[in-house]
């Protein structure tokens, strides 16, 4: 039987990539240091081990794959610990590829649509070098992921890490996710069930792209199976304001009002994921739309909220 290790397994993602490892017949081992979990836990059948990824445990025996995604992830978390976020892209992405090397894993690196900044380009493509202003304080987690990928190809490209796959995960929104991890689909449906005004920054004219969690780990799944080594897109290109997205929040649940609050620096315009590399070398495309995969998640964060 393959073994995989996927780390930030506890994760909104890593557990749901986990259950799927499971399904598709690998023995998975979850590394994990449960600053940011999701709220369902580490996946039923893996095996879980507390610790971080910058000074990880030893972990025995073979790995043929490495599923690497821990790190903080929505701008909250990555903003109250700066150096952390930093080093668990920098020292922890090392770690993980040192190994991928002593056990002759293949190594797929979660990087972001964030590498992208703020961009001046749309749709944005994967040949698009991006716009990251890096005095930001968003650029800890920018400049994090884009080291990440910088080091994961300096590890191919000298051969000590054969076979590597990156994925620029764009926003992705489904059960599993902690409500109070500050992004934006979790944060509208949350404040939508207590009742409270929904939270926009700016004019809410800033637009974002979301991918259902099932779509997204479709999409991990196929690249990592695949022979594709260079940087894939996966996201939804479906576009929408926060304006519209406060409003169909506020038609799924109830209109509670608006409360309007100033831009965080270097908050991204506009996000959209171009998609063609996927849709042609992994025939992947997504198959939920925002419509669709609204309800599960409202559903969840309801049954969350009842205890
Ligand atoms: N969800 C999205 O929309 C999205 C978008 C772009 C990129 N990503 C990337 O996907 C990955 C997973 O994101 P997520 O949405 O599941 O976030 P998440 O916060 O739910 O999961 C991240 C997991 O990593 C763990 N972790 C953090 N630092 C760690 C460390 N130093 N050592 C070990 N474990 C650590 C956390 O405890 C958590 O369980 C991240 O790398 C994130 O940057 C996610």
């Amino acid at each position: 039987m393959s073994r995989a290790l996927v780390t930030g397994g506890a994760g909104f993602l890593g557990r749901r990539l986990s259950a799927r490892l499971l399904d598709e017949g690998f023995d998975v081992v979850v590394l994990d240091n449960l600053s940011s979990p999701s709220p369902l836990g580490p996946p039923d059948g893996a095996t879980f081990i507390e610790g971080t990824v910058v000074d990880p445990p030893s972990i025995d025996g073979p790995i043929d794959r490495i599923y690497h995604l821990a790190s903080p992830a929505s701008p909250p978390r990555y903003l109250l610990d700066p150096i952390g976020t930093l080093r668990t892209g920098g020292e922890g992405t090392r770690q993980m590829l040192d190994l991928a090397e002593d056990r002759n894993a293949r190594f797929l690196l979660a990087s972001t649509s964030e590498v992208y900044g703020d961009p001046t380009e749309h749709p944005q493509r994967e040949e698009y070098t991006g716009s990251v202003q890096v005095t930001s304080t968003r650029a800890c987690y920018d400049e994090a992921k884009r080291y990440a990928e910088a080091l994961t190809y300096a590890y191919h490209r000298t051969g000590r890490v054969g076979e590597v796959r990156v994925v620029r995960i764009f926003n992705t929104y489904g059960p599993g996710m902690a409500p109070d991890d500050g992004r934006v689909v979790s944060n509208f449906i949350n404040q939508a069930l207590a009742g409270q005004p929904l939270t926009i920054y700016g004019d809410g004219s800033q637009t974002r792209s979301f991918c259902y969690l099932d779509d997204l780990i479709e999409g991990i799944w196929r690249l990592s199976a695949s022979d594709v080594d260079d940087p894939v897109n996966i996201g939804n290109p479906e576009e929408m304001s926060m304006k519209e997205l406060a409003s169909v929040i506020a038609s799924e649940i109830s209109d509670t009002g608006i409360d309007y609050r100033p831009l965080p620096e270097s908050d991204p315009a506009r996000r959209r994921p171009d998609i063609t590399r996927a849709q042609t070398l992994l025939g992947w495309e997504p198959r939920v739309g925002f419509i669709d995969g609204l309800p599960p998640t409202i559903d969840y964060f309801r049954s969350l909220a009842d205890g």
